[in-house]
């Protein structure tokens, strides 16, 4: 079983939110649990999630974790939100309003990538919060761990390899839970809402920034090519907020721009 001084001796910067993390997983993710060369907890190893196209796979590879955030997610996420969607910023700050962080919150970021949520979220919880990312990709949670520690956020933000249809935490470990730009990308999204929804704890906040369907015809059957060629899915515009509300969350939130979505709700 992974304990305090495993993680230590994995790098001493990352020790103590690793070692605060430790608690929250289930214990057979601390049985199984080993501490990669990249100073993440790697709780899969070989068995990565089967890739659901081309989109995943680029995640995974070497090139895009590069380019990831200064490149990649700006100039994308500017094509599918339109040209008057939310810039980056804008996206940093409706994520901070949907999940109301409070110093010495316990915050999930599924779908973490490079971590450029999880440090921001990491900035808003203060030194008495605990910031986990999770993430399938090992070359995005290798930078994820490099830009934390030059950011000196590794008190407080500590990164792991998993699969979000799987989360490795026990039930009611965290206040907020955070998905961006990912939901759409994985295999069984729903399983993965049911797994983000029992580790919040009641009251908790969720927010998720993913994929909508346009309403025109044209354009719902170009996404039905495109989902197909990509492998990413497209929600229908009522989808995530009632997947949200069957799962027990009220006051939900939605925002469409362009061919995506920002949702949030509180879990009653
Ligand atoms: C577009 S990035 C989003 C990163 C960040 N949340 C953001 O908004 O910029 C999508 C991430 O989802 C991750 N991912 C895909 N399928 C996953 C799964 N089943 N479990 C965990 N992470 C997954 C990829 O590795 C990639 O890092």
């Amino acid at each position: 079983m992974l304990g305090a001084a495993d993680v230590a001796a994995g790098g001493a910067q990352l020790a103590s939110a690793l070692d605060r993390a430790l608690p929250l997983l289930a214990p057979e993710a601390r049985r199984d649990g080993r501490l990669a060369a990249g100073g993440y907890l790697d709780l899969i190893g070989a068995q990565a999630p089967e890739s659901t196209g081309v989109a995943q796979d680029l995640m995974v590879g070497r090139f895009v974790p590069t380019i990831y955030e200064r490149w990649w997610r700006p100039a994308l996420g500017r094509v599918v939100k339109g040209v008057f969607g939310p810039g980056m910023a804008d996206e940093h700050r409706i994520a901070r309003l949907l999940l109301g962080l409070s110093p010495g919150d316990g915050v999930l970021d599924v779908a973490c990538g490079t971590g450029n949520f999880t440090r921001d979220f990491a900035r808003s919880v203060g030194a008495d919060g605990l910031v986990v990312g999770i993430d399938v990709s090992e070359t995005m949670l290798t930078r994820a761990v490099a830009d934390t520690r030059a950011a000196q956020l590794s008190d407080r933000a500590a990164f792991v390899r998993g699969d979000a249809a799987e989360l490795p935490f026990l039930d009611s470990s965290f206040d907020a839970v955070c998905c961006f730009a990912a939901l759409h990308l994985f295999a069984d999204p729903m399983r993965a809402l049911d797994r983000m929804t029992a580790v919040l704890t009641p009251g908790g906040r969720i927010a998720i920034f993913t994929s909508a369907r346009g309403r025109s015809m044209p354009l719902r059957t170009f996404e039905s090519v495109a989902e197909v060629r990509s492998g990413m899915r497209m929600f229908e515009r009522d989808e995530v907020v009632k997947a949200l509300e069957k799962r027990g969350f009220e006051d939900t939130q939605q925002r469409i721009t362009g061919l995506t979505q920002f949702v949030g709700g509180r879990l009653g």
